[in-house]
Order: structure tokens, then sequence, then C-alpha cells
């Protein structure tokens, strides 16, 4: 069980062995990204856009991350999990931090938090890790920032961002994270980060220098993702096209009666056998 810890997470950088991160939000996609031989699988709250249909990741609770969580603990039971602290769980003092993310994993099951942050968030991070929580990183574009910062934009374009964003990473390693998540930031400055940290980054719109990449489930899958056509994603399959065509056929054949046919059916006077239902 869990073949992964923080530890060889920190190892697999040294070895230059890169780690694949998936977001996950249930069961089936916990359990495929599972046997599909995934590193790590982050519940993120990016839960809010992609299953909840939010247009933000602000209004997502605790409660709905220790929902979901259980669900991925479930699908995915030898698999390191990580996840996110929502909006403000975090901000109410190192007593409320503590308590929400120890929920995180006694109710949810999961391995590791993660918070979006500087170095302002040292405290909060020295409490959980001192209490044998792993916690996980993430600066550049920090989503639940987005009334503050406006629009999802690229960070570490402008001089005065890329010092503050490596000061950020530094002091986050300093304050114990065992990751760091890097969001929608340049090359160059994602590449310094990853040369001057011995921990390892995880890039999403990052570039090819972070010690590994994580991607939105929805998005790999193009199923029915709102972000869909953004530059830092690869689509690897288009299931939601798939998943519209199957239903569509679906209600076609209920329409013309060509499902159910006998052998979706049962007989009267024949031997009963069980049938696994839900
Ligand atoms: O919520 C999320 O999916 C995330 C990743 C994009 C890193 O935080
Ligand atoms: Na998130």
């Amino acid at each position: 069980k869990h073949a992964l810890s923080v530890t060889k997470l920190k190892k697999m950088k040294q070895d230059g062995n890169p780690i694949s991160v998936l977001t996950a939000y249930d069961y089936p996609s916990a359990k495929l990204a599972e046997e599909a031989g995934i590193d790590v699988l982050l519940v993120g709250d990016s839960l809010g856009n992609v299953v909840l249909g939010y247009d933000t990741t602000i209004p997502v609770t605790l409660d709905d991350m220790v929902y979901h969580s259980r669900a991925v603990a479930r699908g995915a039971a030898n698999t390191f999990i990580v996840a996110d602290l929502p909006f403000a769980t975090y901000r109410l003092g190192q007593e409320a931090t503590l308590r929400n993310a120890a929920r995180l994993m006694q109710e949810g099951g999961v391995q590791a938090v993660k918070m979006e942050g500087g170095a302002d968030l040292a405290e909060e991070i020295g409490t959980l890790v001192r209490s044998g929580i792993p916690v996980m990183g993430h600066i550049g574009l920090t989503p639940q920032s987005i009334n503050q910062i406006g629009s999802y934009k690229v960070h570490g374009k402008m001089p005065e961002e890329i010092s503050r964003l490596i000061e950020d990473a530094k002091a986050l390693e300093k304050a114990g994270v065992f990751a760091l998540v890097l969001e929608l930031v340049t090359d160059q400055v994602a590449a310094q980060i990853t040369r001057e940290l011995s921990i390892p980054t995880i890039g999403i719109g990052a570039g090819a220098s972070c010690d590994g990449q994580v991607l939105v489930y929805h998005d790999l899958l193009q199923y029915a993702s709102p972000y869909r056509a953004k530059k830092f994603v690869k689509t690897y399959a288009d299931i939601g096209t798939t998943v519209r065509q199957a239903i569509g056929e679906f209600v076609q054949e209920v329409k013309n009666r060509s499902f159910p046919l006998e052998e979706h059916s049962f007989s009267s006077g024949q031997a009963s056998s069980s049938v696994p239902v839900y």
C-alpha cells in the first residue's frame, strides 16, 4: 500500500525520474488512473469547475473535498493522494488549518494536502508538517485568488514577479513543503526554481523543466472540460464525444424500441440466478 511516499518523491527528483500527477474526483477516475500507473493523484478543488459546474474554485467547501477525497481513496487504495485545502480553510489561524487538514486525512483518507500561496504560509505549513501532515505548495496562478488577480494569466514575465516567485518557492521549501506546483509560470522561471530547490516541482503550463507534470482529468480526456482550448493542455482522448454519442444511441434505441433485446431480458419459468445490481 502506498508504494510512494514524500521521501520517494524527493528521490525521484534526485534520480531524474519524472513524476506524473493527475487530478481525480471520484471512484472511477481514481481507479482508472491507478490502473494506468499514475504516480500521484490530486483531489483538486478544480472539482468546482469540472465536476460541480461552478465558474471558479471559490464555492468549493471542505465538506465537498472530504466527500470526493473518500471516493478517490476507495478507488485508488495503493496510490499517494493529495487533496486541496479549499478557499479560506487555511487562513483562519493555525488551529483551524490543522483541524481542516486533519479532516482531509482522517475522513477523506488522503496522504497529504495542498495549499495555494507563498512565503506568508510558512507558519501554517510548519504546524501541519510538525503534526505529520505532508504539505504540497502551489504558486504562480492561484485560482483561489481570482477575484484579486482578475484573470488567469501567465506568471513570471516581469522582473519583480520573477524574484517574488523565486523567493516564495525558497520560502515554501524552507517551511517544509514536500513538492511545489507551478501553475502557468514561464519556462525560464520554472526551470530556475526547479534547479534551485531540492524538492520536486510539478508543473501545469510551466514547461518541460519541472520535475513532474500535472493535468486535470477532464482536460486530459476532453470530458466536458471548460479548459480544453487552453494552450497548456494536451488532450489524450476525446471522451466527451464518445460519451455524448453513446448516450445519443441509447436514447434512439429506446425511442425505436431496439433496446432492450431478448438477450437483455428475463423470462418466467427459468431457474433463478443472482444478478449483480446496485
Ligand atoms: O485543483 C487543481 O486541479 C489543481 C491543479 C491544477 C494543480 O490545483
Ligand atoms: Na486546486
